[in-house]
């Protein structure tokens, strides 16, 4: 490691003298300095580790000094020197973030201690600024599950991507696979990622404001044009743009980012100067764009120049074991947020789990379970809480494909139907099967007796 650098300021030369000679000799690099404007243009410009301020300097004073670099939202640590009868100013100087102060005359081994420790705090402080860093970028909002091979293959092309010098990276998979998770992972991976980020929905936009949205526009370009507006582009400039729905572009619009993605140059609509600007450009698609290409509507060469780099994101029902991880996951999100202290999934709802399709992936994953953890209290999340897309729809048509006879039909026969689907569906629990009927488990129970349908108990799997 770099022996650390002490800044140390005092107007009396002998007192900067012999600090100065005790801290070299235990290994750092001394500077001095006799006034605060002197203090100053060091601070800024060699950066040091630490400041050993004095209170009372020619030029104005050292909490002067320590107020002018609050201001200025530099933190170097300081520690103060202070006339024995004035801890008032100790105690501004902590408030305005000093780290430590020692009251003169400097006892040399009490200095070399409150250096020592001051510069250990801070060496704790910067390592944990690093860790918190790299934990959010392993961990942060855009944390993406998954174990499966399937999914470790994206996550090393995701970094592998990310890290490389590729401007361009395409995503596909299908719908609610974790396409524009996935987009904001290559971007806080890279090092643009402290540049923007910005997304647009090419598909939610008609063609005039997706232009203007895409590449500005100059004043008076169009009627509503009454201001310059710089497009996402220039504004990302540094950054990343994320061409979500990038499948449905007009053959205008293609047109204009294959220019984009060629010279790396956009015009403002109504505009005539050329802009370079140097943005990742991220897009990505639920639609196959072979197929689009083989219906004529999106054009080969913005194909072939979105598609240096790839990265496809399997469906779920790829993942093996993962739908279990990522609901577990979800179910963890959902406990925090309707304070539930479901533990997981019972054994019998893993099971239907791993065997649903989930045409939906992830999305209705989360969308699952939010709604089990919000309708049910519990520990576990049972198979008769949860509703899945295709089951839910098998028990709708039970229900309406109720057919009339010649004699019409009983409607009191169509109640009792209605309420053995609900049982069955959720496996005799009375509860689940009221809250599916919407009337009261009362209710419930009063048309149970009614038709004469045996008590079922269940309590558990
Ligand atoms: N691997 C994953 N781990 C955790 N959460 C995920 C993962 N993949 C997706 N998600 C979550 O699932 C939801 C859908 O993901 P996202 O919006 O990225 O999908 P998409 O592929 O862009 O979908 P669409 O094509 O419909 O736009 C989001 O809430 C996202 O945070
Ligand atoms: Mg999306």
């Amino acid at each position: 490691m770099p022996s650390e650098t002490i800044l140390i300021v005092d107007d009396e030369q002998l007192i900067r003298w012999s600090l100065g000679r005790a801290l070299q000799k235990e290994g750092y690099n001394v500077i001095e300095a006799e006034d605060t404007k002197r203090a100053l243009s060091i601070i800024i410009t060699a950066e040091p580790d630490l400041i050993v301020l004095d209170q009372r300097l020619p030029d104005g004073s050292g909490i002067e000094l320590l107020q002018r670099l609050h201001d200025k939202g530099m933190t170097t640590p300081t520690i103060m020197l202070t006339a024995i009868d004035r801890s008032d100013v100790a105690v501004q100087a902590m408030k305005l973030g000093a780290l430590d102060y020692i009251t003169k005359p400097v006892n040399i081994e009490e200095l070399k201690i409150v250096v020592d420790k001051c510069l250990e705090a801070t060496r704790l402080r910067r390592q944990l600024h690093h860790f918190k860093k790299e934990n959010e970028k392993r961990f942060g909002s855009y944390k993406l599950i998954g174990d499966s091979p399937a999914m470790q293959t994206v996550f090393e092309q995701i970094s592998k991507i990310a890290q490389s010098s590729a401007t361009t990276v395409l995503l596909t998979g299908e719908s609610g696979t974790g396409k524009e998770l996935a987009a904001r992972a290559v971007h806080m991976l890279s090092d643009r990622q402290d540049m923007p980020f910005l997304a647009v929905n090419c598909s939610a936009l008609i063609e005039t404001l997706i232009e203007s949205e895409l590449f500005g526009h100059e004043k008076g370009a169009f009627t509503d044009a009454r201001m310059l507006r710089k497009g996402m582009f220039e504004l990302a400039q540094g950054g990343a743009v994320f061409l979500d729905e990038i499948g449905d572009t007009s053959p205008a619009v293609q047109a204009r980012l294959l220019r984009v993605l060629e010279e790396r140059i956009v015009r403002r609509v109504g505009g005539s100067a050329d802009i370079c600007v140097d943005v990742r450009i991220i897009a990505a698609t639920n639609r196959s764009l072979e197929q689009r290409i083989a219906e004529e509507k999106f054009r080969t060469d913005l194909f072939y120049r979105l598609n240096v780099a790839h990265i496809h994101l399997p469906p779920v029902r790829e993942r093996g074991d993962d739908v279990i991880l990522l609901a577990e996951f979800f179910l963890n999100e959902f406990n925090i947020k309707f304070r539930k202290h479901f533990k997981g999934l019972s054994e019998k709802t893993k099971t239907l789990f791993r065997q649903y399709a989930w045409p939906g992936n992830v999305r209705e994953i989360r969308n699952v379970v939010e709604r089990a953890a919000l309708l049910d209290d519990g520990e576990y999340i049972f198979s008769h809480d949860v509703h899945l897309g295709h089951l839910h729809q098998l028990h709708d048509q039970k229900v309406t494909t109720v057919e009339f006879g010649p004699d019409g039909l009983s409607l009191m026969e169509l109640e009792k139907k209605a309420l053995l689907a609900a049982l069955s569906r959720t496996d005799g629990n009375q509860s689940q099967a009221a809250k599916l009927l919407k009337i009261s488990r009362d209710a419930l129970r009063y048309k149970m007796k009614k038709f004469g349908l045996p008590k079922q108990q269940h309590d558990g799997e």
